[in-house]
């Protein structure tokens, strides 16, 4: 297959990353060095879709490094980062990062363990990726393009794309890296393809000889970062990954007794809708842990803790997973008995943003939309009366802070309208605590 042209390319690439790519192609030109896009952003080129990240990898000449083209493109104005073990440097630009690669092959010292990199062909390159259609790319600079005409395609991604197919590269993919394995659970309902029989064969081998028990829970955690976050980034419904996982065992593997439990399956696929439409704007940065408390939430407590551990997560984050269904149940309890929007208002406040996403999503429907008003209307309203005003009025301490609070509640019951309404308040509040005290 023909690439494409170079500016029909940059065309499909979010803005700021243009002129980065462009400027790594004027650099690598210079010394005709050859550099791809590949993986990820090809795929979605080929699929029509839009291109989220840019990832180069580049053939460079014997004694050259990634690091020395990455300094040489940024001139010292860019941020950047170096990945030693990886062989891979981050350009960071002004609202656009792009992964630079050189060509490599990996060796897996043992199963699930981090590869070990060395320098490689593009082919081998390719080759030691996770799927086929991850596994194309498409020269770009002046080189690359003398070189090899094509996209260059060695492990049949092309037709796999056309397929719709998910398709390891050999036997063992899964066993080197069982994150493939979420991975394809997350790309699969993302873009409407299906893993292989001869990769869910492969799977279960893994699987069998216990692959999973080699992973880290880093590494584990940051597929489940990923998985969720995708929802969020684009509506997806994370039950659906969570669903392959269960069905190929997946879950199991990462501790026993871990599942989809059906109860949870609607809670996920609300907040997935719920975080490409009001009230919560795409892009939150820790959704995942509240996917993670609204799909844990019907298991047994200890289960859940296993779970956190296994997966190496820690600190408020584990108590937010951890508590969410005795939390949940509370907050219902309380939402039933508030009257009022001021009531709703001094409950929610108190409320984490992770927790509160988990919450809409298990709510029953008139809770779930005294929840929506509130994050879309009241959350942001500011009550005419500020700290200062209160100060000088003499008000100080905790003593300040309580009028406030009630100011805030009358402000949203509406039974105090304007500032001037709100100040009499104030000095109605502090006067009867003044007498009582
Ligand atoms: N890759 C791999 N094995 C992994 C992770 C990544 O082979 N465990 C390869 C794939 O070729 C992938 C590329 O590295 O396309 C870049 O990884 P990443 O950016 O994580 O994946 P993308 O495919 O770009 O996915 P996304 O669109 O979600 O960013």
């Amino acid at each position: 297959m023909r690439s494409p042209a170079l500016t029909d390319l940059l065309r499909t690439l979010p803005e700021a990353s243009v002129e980065l790519v462009r400027r790594v192609l004027a650099c690598a030109d210079t010394r005709r060095q050859r550099v791809y896009l590949v993986g990820g952003p090809v795929r979605d080129w080929l699929m029509g879709r839009r291109l989220r990240d840019v990832d180069l990898t580049v053939e460079l000449h014997k004694g050259e490094d990634a690091t020395e083209l990455a300094h040489r493109v940024s001139a010292g104005k860019l941020r950047v980062r170096v990945h030693e073990r990886f062989g891979t440097v981050t350009l960071q630009g002004t609202g656009a990062a792009l992964d630079l690669a050189t060509v490599r092959r990996e060796q897996y010292a043992r199963d699930g363990a981090l590869p070990t990199v060395e320098e490689g062909t593009l082919e081998e390159d390719l080759r030691r990726r996770d799927f086929s259609v991850n596994a194309l790319a498409i020269p770009l600079s002046a080189a690359a393009r003398a070189r090899r005409v094509g996209i260059v395609d060695v492990t049949g991604g092309l037709e796999d794309l056309e397929a719709r197919s998910l398709r390891i590269l050999h036997a063992r993919s899964f066993h080197d890296d069982p994150t493939r394995a979420l991975r394809a659970a997350r790309l699969a309902p993302r873009l409407g393809f299906t893993l292989s029989r001869h990769s869910r064969a492969a799977l279960r081998a893994a699987l069998r000889d216990g692959a999973f028990g080699a992973v880290s829970g880093d590494r584990l955690r940051r597929e489940w970062v990923k998985l969720f976050g995708d929802a969020a980034g684009q509506g997806l419904d994370p039950a659906r990954s969570l669903r392959l996982l269960h069905d190929w065992h997946v879950l199991g593997a990462l501790e026993p007794g871990l599942e989809l439990d059906g109860r949870a399956v609607t809670p996920l696929r609300r907040l997935g809708r719920a975080l490409v439409e009001p009230p919560w704007p795409a892009g939150q940065r820790r959704v995942w842990v509240a996917g993670m408390a609204a799909w844990l939430a019907p298991l047994r407590a200890p289960l859940r803790r296993r779970v956190l551990a296994r997966l190496a997560i820690s600190g408020d984050q584990a108590t937010r997973i951890s508590e969410f269904p005795r939390r949940r149940d509370a907050w219902l309890r309380a939402l039933e008995r508030a009257r009022g929007r001021g009531a709703v208002d001094l409950l929610l406040s108190g409320c984490d943003e992770e927790s509160l996403l988990a919450l809409h999503a298990w709510a029953p429907p008139a809770a779930r939309r005294r929840i929506a008003r509130w994050a879309v209307e009241d959350r942001g309203r500011r009550v005419p009366v500020t700290g200062d005003d209160l100060m000088a009025m003499g008000l100080t301490g905790p003593v300040l802070g309580r009028v406030l609070e009630r100011l805030r509640v009358a402000w949203l019951d509406g039974s105090v309208r304007t500032r001037e309404e709100a100040l009499v308040l104030a000095h109605e509040i502090s006067r009867r605590s003044r007498s009582k005290s």
